[in-house]
């Protein structure tokens, strides 16, 4: 079947220090988003990409002139910026889409191949994740607890779901004023199912300008 993607791309970048948001800082010649984009683009996808109003740089990119690739402007959070994009989806036109961080450039295809076989094969939505290293511990200047390790994961993008579904949870739980994180925060609260597939590790959040350097490595190693 047809698939639909979106890329929430409209962050300004608050954690990265960098005048430049972080999803156009470059990474071996190429911006972070055209990176996480290409990667979904070797599937058969119509990808939305939502930008900031004030977005000077994604013209600038081959992706602008992809006919693959529509844009939308973004709102003042990540999860109204999804939103945006799935409004200008045909939900009947594409059943499932795939929402997937700007900021993680080194995603890599056969993930993607897994999420969405685990998906259609149940018709169930899913992320992909994987599970925590460290001994994690809940507390602010001192520790509170320490949290069972066995059954946490970290959530990772890309995330798969039911578009219509997804649009609603997503509406719906920002109304309700809900925090919400990733596209699976929304379906948890509003009750539907979310899989947990296993995706590599190296699959990283381009956060913090250290990050930056890590992806880099992680490129050079696979080449
Ligand atoms: O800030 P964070 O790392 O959670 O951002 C995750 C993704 O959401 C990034 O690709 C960022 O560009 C995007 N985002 C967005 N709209 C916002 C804030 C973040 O599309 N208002």
């Amino acid at each position: 079947g047809q698939i639909a993607a979106v890329i929430p791309a409209a962050g300004i970048g608050k954690r990265m220090q960098s005048e430049i948001p972080k999803q156009y800082l470059q990474l071996h010649g190429k911006t972070i988003l055209e990176h996480s984009a290409n990667v979904l683009l070797q599937l058969p996808v119509s990808l939305v990409i939502a930008l900031s109003a004030e977005d000077a740089y994604f013209s600038t990119t081959p992706l602008a002139t992809n006919p693959d690739v529509q844009t939308v402007i973004g709102g003042a959070e990540r999860a109204y910026s999804v939103l945006a994009a799935l409004k200008h989806l045909d939900a009947k036109q594409f059943p499932w889409v795939l929402v997937h961080d700007a900021a993680r450039p080194l995603v890599q295809l056969r993930d993607i191949q897994q999420l969405i076989q685990q998906c259609w094969q149940s018709g169930q939505g899913g992320i992909l994740a994987c599970p925590v290293r460290d001994t994690m511990k809940r507390g602010q200047l001192r520790v509170e607890q320490t949290v069972e390790r066995a059954s946490l994961w970290h959530a990772l993008t890309p995330q798969l779901f039911p578009t219509e579904t997804l649009r609603q949870a997503l509406s719906q739980a920002l109304s309700a004023g809900i925090t919400i994180t990733d596209e699976a925060s929304a379906m948890e609260w509003a009750g539907q199912p979310v899989q947990l597939i296993e995706g590599r590790s190296d699959n990283i959040k381009v956060t913090q300008p250290e990050d930056l350097a890590l992806a880099g490595f992680y490129l050079e190693s696979r080449a």
